[in-house]
């Protein structure tokens, strides 16, 4: 994880990273850390345990450097101190570098090279920036040279930015399977891990390539090749609203981010429309998909959860056989592939490295695949052979919620399209309750504060709390359980309801609180059974349930919607329980701990 920020040739430096830094907090926030410099006599290195917040306190007065490097962490090696923090130094002070990413041989370059280097730190990184500081004076190397031979040295994953004391004017980056763009401005540059980050400074970005060497002025910009081939590139303008990245008015991105489903369901709906008035994805995916006997949809935490949701969509409108993945454990433990396999990979930021190795191999083995991606030229989504995008606009809050209702859309498109494709009779339509739902939805969120009323009366104190369901809502309630507990810190499980006696009824005690959800006919009485099992055994029962199937004294009612896209609603009402009962216990509703939004490490 991790973000970075470096810019060179700017009136500010200070400015463009402080800002850039928050924007790309997102990333990690255990600690941060900046270096400033006009020249070598001239320079400022500040490191703070803690948020951006306390960086931007500690170098408010740092404000006529033209050239820095800044750094947000989520530790990897080594817990968040402030000698852990980024950037570090080589040891005779000349070379500064950030990172973001994980070295897999810095033990052993370490042996190799720098047995006589007395680290201040746990970290690889500090092992790159000694690794180069060795190159360039032992074998009396150029700083690019001795970065580019530090490089050819380095496994595994690294977005870097590096300076050196003795090359005021220039600032080197280099990028392996973590991101990096650099950012083309008038009379400066920047580097950063994320458009967002320095959209204020300029639209306009040029693409890194893993193993690609980039050496910047304030006015030039040098992409070469490890082995020193130039690169011609051209810069595209990154289509982002700045105030996408605001939170307004809202106390919460997640509070911001949950009241924009939908709209954002209607905008899939607009830009998956064709000409025809049909709901549909490129001709050339459905051909491609068509030959497929079985899809293979890999992702991680709520991208998971939205992946076997697809599941149901694409095997019951589309009649496509469909298995799920968590990527982390595909990429190591490849099951048996049907022979003509078709991959979809759900990622919400696509730069996810558990997907993207899952990706790597995929691609190694020749597979067709899709990325749906809420992020337009995101690595995953430029390493498949085709992209969906979510359109959701930025995600800024940890804890995802429109990306998984948008994820949950656009596979119902896809599935749809492919059904019509496959000529098989439509049981419904999809465009028609697809606009239902998001009318639905802004009732549920208009009505927001019913839900916390329930959530001050039945989870104020508790410490652990169950979901329940069957089929689609069994899915919900992994997406459900997952949002209360990585926000609220309440352990939160999900069961199939039906499961529960296998064992887990073991866990039920006076006072446990359940929340069962209940939308489809078939399931609706043993989901009722279920709930009796429990509220036997002294649980606290709550019940959310679509409108045709509820009784009185149900917690929360839906409106009745069709039955296979009901996850769309009911996940709405618990990501306001999750919002809640974390608000309600004074946590970082949009900074949980230990977490990081878009996770570039395996
Ligand atoms: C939880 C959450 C994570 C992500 C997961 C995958 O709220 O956001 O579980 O879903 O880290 O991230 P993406 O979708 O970016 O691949």
């Amino acid at each position: 994880m991790c973000g970075i920020v470096g810019v060179i040739g700017h009136k500010n430096a200070q400015s463009v990273i402080i800002n850039g830094l928050e924007k790309l907090e997102y990333r990690g926030y255990d600690s941060a850390g900046m270096f400033l410099t006009n020249n070598e006599e001239d320079s400022q290195l500040t490191k703070v345990v803690g948020r951006i917040e306390g960086l931007k306190e500690a170098t408010k007065d740092q404000v006529n450097f033209k050239t820095g490097i800044g750094h947000t962490r989520w530790a990897t090696h080594g817990p968040a101190t402030k000698d852990n923090a980024h950037p570090h130094v080589s040891q005779s002070g000349r070379f500064t570098i950030v990172h973001n990413g994980v070295i897999e041989n810095y033990q052993e370059l370490r042996e190799k090279y720098l047995k006589d280097v007395t680290f201040k730190s746990q970290t690889d990184t500090e092992v790159i920036v000694n690794l180069v500081e060795y190159f360039a004076l032992k074998e009396d190397l150029t700083a690019k040279e001795a970065f580019r031979k530090a490089l050819k040295e380095v496994k595994g994953s690294y977005a870097l930015g590096l300076l050196d004391n003795e090359e005021p004017g220039v600032l080197y980056a280099a990028k392996n399977k973590s991101p990096l763009l650099i950012g083309v401005g008038e009379d400066f540059n920047v580097i950063c891990s994320d458009a967002m980050a320095t959209i204020n400074e300029t639209d306009q970005y040029l693409e890194i390539k893993d193993k690609e060497l980039i050496t910047l002025t304030a006015n030039s910009v040098e992409i070469e090749t490890l082995d020193g081939e130039k690169v011609e590139r051209m810069a595209y303008t990154a289509e982002l609203d700045a105030n996408d990245l605001e939170k307004g008015t809202y106390p919460h991105f997640m509070l911001k981010e949950m009241d924009e489903q939908p709209a954002v369901l209607r905008r899939i709906i607009k830009e998956y429309t064709n000409e025809a008035g049909e709901l549909a994805v490129p001709q050339e995916l459905i051909a491609e998909i068509k030959q497929a006997e079985r899809i293979y949809v890999v992702a991680c935490g709520t991208s998971y959860h939205a992946g076997w949701v697809g599941k149901e969509l694409l095997e019951s409108l589309a009649h496509i056989p469909v298995e799920v993945f968590l990527a982390s454990e595909f990429s190591y433990n490849q099951p048996l592939l049907v022979e003509k396999p078709f991959f979809i990979f759900l990622t919400q930021s696509g730069e996810t490295a558990d997907s993207r190795q899952a990706l790597v191999k995929v691609n190694e083995q020749n597979y067709p695949s899709l990325t749906i991606t809420n992020v337009k030229g995101s690595t995953l989504s430029r390493e498949a052979n085709h992209t969906l995008l979510l359109h959701a606009g930025p995600e800024i809050a940890v804890a995802s919620t429109k990306a998984y209702t948008a994820q949950m859309t656009v596979m119902a498109i896809l599935a749809e399209s492919l059904r019509r494709e496959k000529g098989i009779e439509k049981s419904f339509d999809m465009a028609h309750e697809l606009g239902v739902i998001a009318t639905v939805i802004e009732g549920i969120l208009s009505d927001k504060e019913d839900i916390h009323e329930i959530v001050k009366k039945e989870l104020a104190d508790t410490r652990n709390a169950f979901y329940i369901g069957r089929h689609m809502d069994y899915y919900v309630a992994m997406e459900a359980a997952l949002k209360l507990k990585e926000i609220s810190y309440i352990q939160t499980e999900s069961f199939a309801a039906g499961e529960l006696k296998h064992g887990t009824i073991a866990l039920i005690e006076e006072g446990t609180p359940v929340i069962a959800l209940i939308n489809e006919d078939n399931v609706a009485s043993h989901t009722r059974g279920n709930i009796q099992e429990v509220k036997a055994r002294g649980a606290r029962t709550m019940v959310v349930a679509m409108e045709k199937n509820a009784i009185e004294g149900d917690d929360v009612v839906i409106s009745n919607v069709e039955e296979m896209l009901s996850p769309l609603t009911t996940v709405v009402v618990t990501q306001l329980i999750a919002y809640y009962a974390s608000l309600d216990r004074g946590l970082d509703v949009d900074k949980p701990r230990n977490l990081a939004k878009s996770v570039t490490v395996e």
